[in-house]
């Protein structure tokens, strides 16, 4: 692969661009280009909750910085968005790393409870959301042994806009299932995910592997769902040996 394409890191919710900071650093070197979706990191919230829009706004900022083809790297969220983003724009993707994500859509189960949480999160703030999440986000490593990782993905949640949550989270309930798309994804596709993933298990990330046409799996060891957090030396080194 070109080593010297731009990188698009796209983050995950309810965190914002400030999680690539492990990958900032390993990357130094190149083009980086780490957008906070609507209504994260300060950005206002999009008016329509929907993932197309995120990636329409990530699109904009490639055409912005003038930036032609790029390696575009999508975390859980970041992942839904990067599907989007190449439905929307295949020829702007020249590799994809979709780290701790799946493909497929909410059930309604898993939408019922998009839509609890957005109303909770509008009613009440984001008080009670580090609490309710990090035992899915973190796995059980980093949970036991680095309290640091726990205290920055807390304070991560914490300053999190309500509305911005809430429309996310409604986003993520309407998106689309990816699944149709992973066989016309006609660019190398990297997929990497934490041993201790049960949010987005190793299973889901096995089936994006299988389903497009140039599919390479590394699963990250004591890492959860964060697992570029959670252990950056082994997602930098997949990332940096993919990139190389
Ligand atoms: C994320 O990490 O972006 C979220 O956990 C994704 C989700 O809730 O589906």
């Amino acid at each position: 692969m070109n080593s010297g394409l731009p990188v698009i890191l796209l983050h995950a919710f309810p965190l914002n661009s400030s999680m690539w900071a492990p990958q900032r650093e390993a990357l130094a070197g190149r083009t980086i280009l780490a957008p906070d979706f609507p209504g994260f990191g300060g950005q206002p919230s999009a008016g329509a909750a929907d993932l197309d829009e995120f990636a329409r706004a990530v699109l904009r900022r490639l055409d912005d910085t003038g930036i032609e083809r790029a390696v575009v790297v999508g975390l859980s969220m970041g992942g839904y968005v990067a599907f989007r983003f190449y439905d929307l724009a295949p020829d702007r993707i020249a590799a994809l790393v979709l780290a701790d994500t799946k493909a497929g859509a909410d059930d309604p189960a898993g939408k019922a409870k998009r839509t609890d949480q957005a109303a909770r999160v509008r009613r009440e703030g984001v008080g009670w959301l580090p609490d309710t999440m990090l035992p899915a986000l973190l796995g059980e490593t980093a949970r036991q042994t680095r309290p640091e990782v726990v205290s920055a993905v807390r304070k991560l949640i914490a300053s999190a806009h309500p509305e911005g949550v809430a429309r996310a989270l409604e986003a993520m309930r309407e998106r689309p299932d990816s699944t149709p798309l992973l066989a016309d994804i006609a660019v190398p596709v990297l997929v990497l995910v934490g041993e201790e993933d049960t949010l987005t298990p190793p299973a889901e990330a096995q089936k994006i592997a299988d389903g497009v046409p140039d599919g390479r799996l590394v699963v990250i060891p004591a890492a959860g769902h964060l697992s570029n957090l959670e252990n950056p030396a082994a997602f930098n080194a997949a990332l940096a040996e993919y990139l190389g």
